[in-house]
């Protein structure tokens, strides 16, 4: 079954949980693993994001689309670009929150956004009768037309019987004739291009540009450590690394 949680507020147990939050921490997480980094630290406050600091950690968040006092950088998938560091340490308002809580619904937790539609689209089509749960991130609560507006377009790629919220997801998704039209109709994209980060709503709209699936290894005391998923990814041997402790190395 292919399902869609339009808000985290409808997480549900599933083999994978396909997490979105298009505007703008899945779509950094995936290109800061494609620029590079070895692992992304999703952390659930700005506090616990603080305390992972240490070398070879950068700093990446936001709080109301900025860059938090004392952090890196911001939540930005342009700033991900270029990887300055081992590790990147993700402190997000809705997306890095969700992402650790989808890790307490499912034993498989991947990472999704325009960047990387393609690539996941061909993970999860080699898997079939899957029980897929699509997590929308939303915005404080509320749906975010970006997220399941992605979600849609994920879903409609799938095969097997889907979910209503599924359907309205993929209704959603034929109602735009481009990731960017989708993405700029959003209230989120209001605020950013507000923030002066239009750019970054132009780089999340890109489509299927890389070839990187994160999932996450393992989760613990709100924090999510992602890594590459994909084929070809050195998963096994992070696994041996992190056996016992997700977080420290
Ligand atoms: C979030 O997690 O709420 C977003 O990614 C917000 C943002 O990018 O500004």
């Amino acid at each position: 079954v292919i399902d869609v949680a339009l808000t985290c507020a409808e997480l549900r147990s599933a083999q994978v949980a396909v997490v979105v939050d298009v505007l703008r921490a899945t779509s950094t997480a995936t290109q800061a693993l494609a620029a590079g980094y070895r692992r992304v630290l999703c952390a659930n406050s700005i506090e616990r994001a603080i305390g992972l600091r240490g070398p070879g950690r950068v700093l990446a968040g936001e709080r109301q689309c900025v860059k938090p006092v004392g952090f890196d950088q911001g939540n930005s998938p342009i700033e991900a670009t270029k990887c300055r560091g081992e590790e990147l340490v993700l402190a997000t308002t809705n997306g890095a929150p969700a992402i650790v809580a989808a890790a307490d619904h499912a034993p498989l937790v991947l990472l999704a956004c325009m960047l990387n539609l393609g690539a996941i689209t061909e993970l999860l089509s080699e898997r079939s009768n899957v029980n897929v749960q699509i997590v929308c991130s939303g915005t404080d609560r509320a749906v975010a037309l970006e997220d399941v507006y992605v979600a849609g377009r994920l879903s409609a790629q799938l095969s097997g019987p889907r979910t209503d919220a599924a359907l309205v997801a993929e209704g959603v998704a034929h109602a735009f004739r481009t990731p960017l039209d989708a993405l700029s109709a959003s209230t989120d994209a209001h605020v950013l291009s507000a923030a002066g980060l239009t750019a970054d709503i132009d780089y999340c709209a890109l489509e299927s540009a890389l070839d990187v699936v994160p999932r996450v290894l393992g989760a613990s005391d709100g924090v999510a450590v992602v890594v590459r998923g994909d084929r070809g990814a050195p998963v096994a041997r992070e696994r041996a690394v992190d056996r016992g402790d997700t977080v420290n190395r």
